[in-house]
């Protein structure tokens, strides 16, 4: 996946302007919504975010203690994105990959 992917989340200057610009960005109350419905509906096992980004979601999720129990494990197509999201959150799993190739194997 070393290509430019087409949503240019790769582009220069997209991590940092999506971490500039976040705390004006009205996701809170969808971020909210979203761990509301991890605590309800996830049964056992790791949470697979998938487009984790810089770990916005993966910090709305520890800080309800939702991980706890379950693990997490962040995966992001962008390099960067997840170079950020290590730099954040050093004890927590952030991968690189694809969606549709992820960097582990069939039922793992
Ligand atoms: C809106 S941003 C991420 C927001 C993130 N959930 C957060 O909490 O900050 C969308 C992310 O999806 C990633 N992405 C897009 N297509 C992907 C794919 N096919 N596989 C994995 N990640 C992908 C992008 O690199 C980008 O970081």
């Amino acid at each position: 996946m070393g290509r430019r992917h087409w949503q240019n989340w790769d582009a220069p200057g997209v991590v940092d302007w999506l971490d500039a610009e976040w705390p004006g960005l009205t996701v809170d109350p969808t971020l909210s919504s979203l761990v509301d419905l991890v605590e309800i509906h996830h049964g056992a096992g790791p949470i697979l975010e998938v487009g984790c980004g810089t770990g916005r979601t993966h910090e709305a999720l520890m800080r309800r203690l939702v991980l706890r129990p379950h693990g997490y494990l962040g995966l992001d197509v962008t390099p960067a994105m997840v170079e950020r999201a290590r730099a954040r959150y050093p004890h927590a799993d952030f991968r690189t990959g694809h969606l549709l190739a992820p960097p582990f194997s069939d039922a793992s």
